[in-house]
């Protein structure tokens, strides 16, 4: 046990004097990341807490309030999100006396030496069946932003939820972003509750499903932030070159239908995992690479979406580190930047075609709670994600002699949006009928 411990810290350690070493992307929007813990063999939190703040990681988000966590960060300035799982709703709901003791034991004696800034309640409930879930979200997130005013907090906590990208029925093109009609009479009053009490919109997004999903027609540079065509939706001219804005700007389209521009949209996950099964294409560390890279270098340029070009996105990675405890495919257990060693699972390049264009050791983001069967669940959605990524190829076909790809990436890319449609039915009319 206490090799064990000696032995992280060393590997931290090192790790440590690698980065100091390297040209690390200096970002001023910083991101942040999931750090989850369903796993047993992960370094104790305060060598984490080293850990991210050499990696330019200010926004951690738990599924939990681990009291171990958050005092191991106490002045160290990071930023957290905190949640309350989705077990707690329904005792939470239309009980101000135990959203109030909730807060009382896991928010007020943490601050202000931790900055929590953020409660999630549940996560992606929509996603499920239980409709006495859904029915109690919006009560309990009431009665704790209750709480939180009550104990004199609500100038510095906000209370919001995350939302898988499948609470979407369309996400093309963005500009049609609605959310499912079944859903809107829970989302309705919980837009309400965003706009009253200033607090954004969560969304857990993951590209990766939509590939995995359809390897054969979504186009994988448009999935992993690479050069690629771009998609233009044709009813604002906006031209998407990845996958990840146009869900958020889907996400703000259906907002919009529902009398909401008032809301902000962050995503709360998102990610792309080093290995997989058989099955799952497209989970390489190559991918993982270009993937949280990529992402990191749009989050450093404080690039907006094409449709709000000057908010720059507000991402949380998944994960921090590999989880072995997570049940389902291996993907689930493969998101993580980093071995529980402390060792990061792969280099991420930062610089692609920027200022170095070096590779280097990078930044962790973080982890997650999400079970296999929740990300399942998102693959409705994926298919609609993916036939509008399919609509890559809809011009132009795909010509494999002038691969604008910086990195040999072996898997396919899908060539027309019609054969898209052959290979699957449901394509079509996730399109929406488009042409
Ligand atoms: C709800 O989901 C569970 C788990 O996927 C499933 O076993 C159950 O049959 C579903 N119930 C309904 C009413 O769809
Ligand atoms: C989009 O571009 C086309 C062609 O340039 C133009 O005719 C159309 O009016 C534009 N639509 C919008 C919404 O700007």
């Amino acid at each position: 046990m206490e090799l064990c411990v000696r032995a992280s810290s060393l590997l931290l350690g090192l790790l440590l004097q690698l980065l100091s070493s390297v040209d690390v992307v200096s970002a001023a929007q910083k991101f942040g990341i999931n750090y989850g813990q369903i796993a047993n063999n992960l370094p104790d939190p305060t060598q984490v807490a080293g850990l991210l703040q050499s990696l330019n990681v200010n926004k951690v988000k738990l599924y939990d309030a681990d009291p171990k966590v958050l005092m191991a960060f106490a002045n160290t300035g990071v930023e957290f999100i905190i949640a309350i799982g989705n077990e707690n709703l329904q005792s939470m709901a239309g009980n101000p006396g135990a959203a109030r003791q909730w807060v009382t034991q896991h928010v007020q004696p943490f601050l202000p030496a931790t900055r929590i800034t953020c409660i999630t309640v549940g996560n992606e409930v929509f996603s499920g069946n239980d409709t006495g879930m859904m029915a109690s979200l919006l009560p309990a997130m009431k009665a704790i932003y209750a709480a939180v005013g009550e104990l004199g907090l609500g100038g510095q906590v906000t209370v919001s939820s995350a939302h898988s990208v499948n609470v979407l029925a369309t996400s093309f093109p963005p500009s049609s972003g609605a959310f499912r009609e079944d859903l809107a009479q829970y989302i309705q009053p919980l837009l309400d509750f965003h706009g009253q009490t200033n607090s954004p919109f969560l969304i857990n997004a993951y590209p990766f499903f939509a590939y995995k999903a359809s390897p054969g027609s979504v186009s994988l540079p448009y999935v992993l932030f690479e050069p690629n065509p771009g998609v233009r939706d044709p009813n604002t001219n906006l031209s998407y070159d990845n996958m990840l804005y146009a869900q958020i700007d889907a996400v703000y389209a259906a907002m919009k239908a529902m009398g909401h521009t008032d809301i902000g949209v962050r995503i709360s996950e998102t990610g792309w995992p080093s290995k997989g099964d058989e099955d799952e294409a497209g989970a390489t560390v190559e991918n993982a690479a270009a993937y949280n890279g990529n992402l990191m270098q749009r989050i450093a340029m404080n690039q907006g979406t094409p449709l709000k070009p000057n908010v720059p996105i507000d991402v949380f990675v998944f994960a921090l580190f590999n989880e072995d405890m997570k049940p389902g495919p291996t993907s689930e257990r493969n998101y993580g930047l980093f071995y529980p060693n402390g060792s990061p699972v792969y280099a991420i390049n930062t610089g692609a075609g920027g200022v170095s264009g070096r590779t280097g050791p990078f930044d962790p983001y973080s982890a997650q709670m999400f079970s296999s069967a929740s990300r399942l669940a998102e693959t409705e959605n994926i298919l609609a994600a993916a036939a509008f990524a399919s609509l890559l190829y809809s011009h132009d076909v795909w010509d494999g002699g002038s691969c604008p790809t910086r990195r040999i990436i072996p898997l396919s890319f899908l060539h027309t949006y019609h054969a898209a449609e052959k290979e699957s039915p449901t394509t079509e009319r996730m399109i929406g009928g488009g042409d």
